[in-house]
């Protein structure tokens, strides 16, 4: 496909329904894990507009840096720490309105007041995060929850 996006407006579901198709796009005929952590994180920021978007991908029992949009970032996590490491050992989406009430929360940016990260899972295994930083407070909801939770499937990890 084009490498250009199309960038839909809109209430967020109609932007997630607009950039969904796009991302498959993207994706169709490519197997390349960083070549399509890399669009995708870069789809949703150019639609979006968040502050910070990317993968952490699980490597030596660790979460490492992986393609992302927005500042630089730490590079290492361990399970359990910060909200990506608590999304990895509970296995399942945590959504933080006030990243600042997060105990443990990992600082990478001042700015950032609200999270969510997505675990991504191989056979029952989390091997990699989606996480997704605001500078707004109580930005993500279950409607970025079930929309995320369906692009990290479009991904062959
Ligand atoms: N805030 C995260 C750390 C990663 S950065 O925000 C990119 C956390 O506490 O898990």
């Amino acid at each position: 496909m084009a490498e250009d996006l199309t960038i839909a407006q809109g209430s967020k579901e109609e932007q997630y329904e607009a950039i969904i198709p796009q991302i498959e796009g993207l994706l169709t005929g490519e197997n390349d894990l960083v070549a399509n952590m890399a669009n995708v994180a870069a789809a949703l920021k150019e639609q979006f507009g968040w502050l910070w978007v990317g993968f952490y991908v699980v490597k030596n029992d660790e979460l490492v840096l992986a393609p992302f949009q927005g500042p630089v970032a730490c590079t290492r996590i361990k399970k359990g720490r910060g909200v990506c490491g608590q999304a990895w050992q509970q296995a399942q989406t945590l959504i933080v309105p006030d990243v600042e009430k997060f105990p443990g929360h990992i600082a990478c940016s001042s700015l950032s007041k609200s999270e969510i990260v997505v675990p991504i899972k191989k056979q029952d295994e989390v091997v990699a995060v989606l996480d997704v930083d605001s500078n707004e407070y109580n930005l993500f909801d279950e409607t970025d929850q079930r929309y995320l939770e369906q692009i990290v499937r479009l991904i062959n990890f």
